[in-house]
């Protein structure tokens, strides 16, 4: 039987591409989605992939989204962790509400869909759980304290979870983008844009596709020897 696999923030951008990925390896994909009911109704009509609402920084929402998911579809064997937002703004002006909701979505859907999904994959001794950081985790940047310490807990999120999962067959990685043509980067002013963009060795912006490739890879039968790692995908931005 098909393998079942849940991306959050499934609905658009990177997540889309990961859910179109894991579709083209014959798994079988359902995406989340935060409250964009616009996007997620085009996401289904396009791919036929089923959208469920929730928020993933909401503990209980977590629980029964996932629950609702396994009576309808099947026990989750794959979780992509990739919803996320940011509210940027230097320290000084950053308020304590945009703090808490960036840790709270960023990192804390990680750990709510982890508890929600972990524990069955461990009994069925097969489990592949990708958490979506960033570069700008591994690097920081300026006005982004707490994306870039959301992120940065991702990193050893993954690290902590993978070594509890390694003998269940369950793996934990994460990969840290760079800059990505999303609705996400569409954001940023665009004289920042060209200044990010010249320091990109590549030379230009990623793809969603490209790191879709990534997940693909990291939750494929024959993954199961990598876990723990960061994988950085990012036109050699930052290498380390
Ligand atoms: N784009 C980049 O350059 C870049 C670089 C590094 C890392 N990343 C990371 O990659 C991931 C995807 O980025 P993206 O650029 O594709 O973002 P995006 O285009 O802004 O899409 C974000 C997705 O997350 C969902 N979401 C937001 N809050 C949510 C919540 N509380 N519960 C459930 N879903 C929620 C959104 O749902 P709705 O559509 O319903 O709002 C949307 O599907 C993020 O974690 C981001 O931090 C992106």
């Amino acid at each position: 039987m098909a393998r079942v696999a849940i991306v959050t923030g499934g609905t658009r951008g990177i997540g889309k591409a990961i859910c179109l990925a894991l579709q083209e390896d014959g798994v079988t994909v359902v995406a989340n989605y935060g409250g964009n009911e616009e996007k997620a109704k085009a996401f289904t009509e396009e791919t036929g992939i089923p959208a469920y609402k929730w928020d993933v920084g909401d503990h209980q929402a977590t629980l029964a989204g996932c629950e609702r998911v396994e009576q309808e579809v099947g026990p989750i064997d794959i979780v992509v962790n990739n919803a996320g937002i940011t509210r940027d703004g230097t320290l000084q002006r950053m308020s304590f509400e945009d703090w808490d909701e960036v840790i709270r979505i960023n990192l804390g859907g990680c750990f709510n869909m982890a508890k929600a999904c972990f524990p069955a994959m461990r009994e069925r001794k097969w489990g592949r759980i990708v958490n979506i950081g960033s570069i700008n985790g591994q690097a920081g940047q300026y006005g982004q304290v707490n994306y870039a310490a959301a992120k940065s807990g991702i990193h050893g999120f993954t690290k902590a979870l993978a070594q509890e999962g390694a003998k269940y067959g369950v793996t934990v990685n994460a990969i840290a983008p760079g800059y990505i043509d999303t609705d996400m980067v569409a954001a940023v002013p665009e004289n920042v844009l060209q200044k990010i963009v010249s320091r990109i060795p590549i030379g230009r912006l990623g793809h969603a596709h490209e790191i879709a490739r990534g997940v693909a890879f990291l939750c494929a039968e024959d993954g199961a020897f990598v876990t723990g790692s960061t994988l950085s995908i990012n036109g050699g931005q930052h290498m380390y």
